[in-house]
């Protein structure tokens, strides 16, 4: 698949097929998504594959969605969720632990973002589906899976055999995206 392809083609995906996806198929994934960008190539994002059906269970509950309640049957007919999370400090931050820019501490989640991007289309290669969450409560999932100490969940990312293949919402074009200045 070629790379233009991919990005058009990825969709978020809410519907999976009742079928395991192996843990050497996310490591592979994985080791694609290491090639994100990251500030000063800090590469801070890291994943928390929770694959257990009963903690998957545990998860999938309207208090860890932060009340959002369409996410919860997404969460618990997925066969994984991806706990995205990023080491805190280093990416925007000085060694002193001053931040570099006026972006103070935004790059953090910049760049969980476009690591999220990047293993989502890894996986769409790989015949996977994937949807970023952003409606979560922290707390009450490090009461479930174990955070560890100095990092941050930056989005929940369930993922699967794709049971469905949405069309893709509408897009804005170059002409409402783009101005030469
Ligand atoms: C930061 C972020 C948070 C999102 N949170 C959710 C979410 O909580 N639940 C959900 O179903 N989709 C969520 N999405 C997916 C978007 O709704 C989806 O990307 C958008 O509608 C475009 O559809 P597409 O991904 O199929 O192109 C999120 C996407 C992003 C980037």
């Amino acid at each position: 698949m070629d790379l233009i392809t991919g990005i058009k083609e990825r969709r978020s995906i809410r519907k999976f097929q009742d079928r395991k996806v192996p843990r050497q198929l996310i490591e592979e994934i994985v080791n694609v998504a290491a090639y994100a960008p990251s500030w000063k190539n800090t590469q801070i994002a890291r994943y928390i594959v929770v694959d257990d059906p009963e903690k998957i269970k545990a998860l999938a509950n309207e208090k860890c969605a932060y009340g959002f309640a369409g996410n919860v049957p997404v969460m618990s007919a997925a066969p994984a969720l991806v706990l995205l999370t990023f080491v805190e400090g280093r990416s925007g931050f000085e060694r002193d632990g001053s931040y570099s820019t006026l972006k103070e501490g935004g790059f953090q989640m910049f760049d969980a973002g476009v690591a999220a991007q990047t293993f989502c289309l890894a996986a769409h290669e790989k015949g996977l589906g994937t949807v970023i969450m952003g409606y979560f409560d922290e707390e009450e999932i490090k009461k479930i899976v174990d955070i560890p100490e100095g990092q941050q969940l930056a989005a929940l990312i369930p993922i699967g055999y794709p049971d469905i293949d949405p069309a893709a919402p509408p897009r804005k074009d170059a002409s409402k995206l783009l101005t030469f200045a």
